[in-house]
């Protein structure tokens, strides 16, 4: 089995991992295009982090700007098994109030203006898609959010729309009747992608408002989401730091089989 070396995506307003050893910025160059900055590689605890803002330093690229093709393409290359996605979103329940950590198992994709996959023309795969997410590196998060003492929560389902306005109420409404319990704009095509290039992922959805479904509060803006999100901070980087703290040495095998998915997908003949 490979070493061991997690890449961290972070979201709005998480632009960089401190604490790292040795830390750089390293530009790594990709055929998929720009990716969203240069990768910040560094050590942690004696392990190998790589580190991506999703939205570029100064957050300059929107979610449906972002080459999600070339960000995971620069982590594969960068020698990453293991993806955890920091994210902010919208709550779509009551009970998953802003300051919410939810380490999502599911996704509904509702993007529509974006490339998501690195095959098509002259090579055609489907992979499996059934649990985005890997169990494994799930479970992680889970135990090193309790340890930081962060309020989580297991398990959920995001709701990927394609901004970047955010929702109207009727949208917002129907997606609570879909059952969905965050929303938000980037996890999709990233988890679909991490996927093709079989690389385990898992995200932290932190609640920053209660989009516009919420009689008793305002309707979600960039004010709102910033404020909670400058709170959020420090507390997912700590939950970071812990993570690493406790991975193994070795990636461990994906439940979810996401780093064989290649394996059985491909459809075109090799001849062709
Ligand atoms: N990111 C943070 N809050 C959000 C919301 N309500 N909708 C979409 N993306 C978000």
């Amino acid at each position: 089995m490979a070493k061991c070396v997690l890449g961290v995506i972070g979201g709005s307003g998480i632009y960089d991992l401190p604490g790292l050893e040795d830390a750089r910025w390293e530009r790594i160059e990709s055929p998929w295009g720009t990716p969203s900055d240069a990768v910040r590689r560094g050590r942690f605890k004696g392990r190998e982090v790589v580190f991506l803002p999703r939205h570029g330093r100064g957050h300059v690229f929107s979610p449906t700007d972002i080459n999600y093709r070339a960000n995971i393409d620069v982590l594969k290359r960068a020698g990453v098994t293991d993806v955890v996605s920091l994210s902010a979103c919208g709550s779509l329940r009551e009970d998953l109030p802003p300051g919410t950590f939810v380490v999502v198992d599911q996704f509904i994709d509702r993007t529509f203006a974006r490339e998501k996959s690195f095959f098509g023309a002259g090579c055609v795969a489907h992979v499996a898609f059934g649990q985005p997410v890997s169990p494994r590196l799930a479970d992680r998060l889970e135990a090193a959010g309790r340890s930081a003492g962060v309020p989580v929560v297991r398990g959920g389902t995001y709701l990927v729309m394609e901004g970047p306005q955010f929702s109207t109420l009727a949208e917002s409404r129907l997606y609570r009747s879909w059952g969905c319990d965050v929303i938000g704009m980037t996890n999709m095509p990233e988890a679909k992608l991490a996927r093709e290039a079989e690389l385990c992922y898992a995200t932290v959805a932190m609640v920053t408002d209660y989009d516009c479904w919420h009689d008793a509060h305002g309707d979600v803006d960039v004010q709102s989401v910033i404020r909670v999100m400058t709170e959020n901070r420090a507390k997912a980087q700590d939950l970071v730091a812990r993570l690493i703290a406790d991975l193994p040495d070795e990636h461990e095998p994906c439940p979810a089989g996401s780093d064989r998915a290649l394996d059985f997908a491909i459809m075109t003949a090799p001849d062709y």
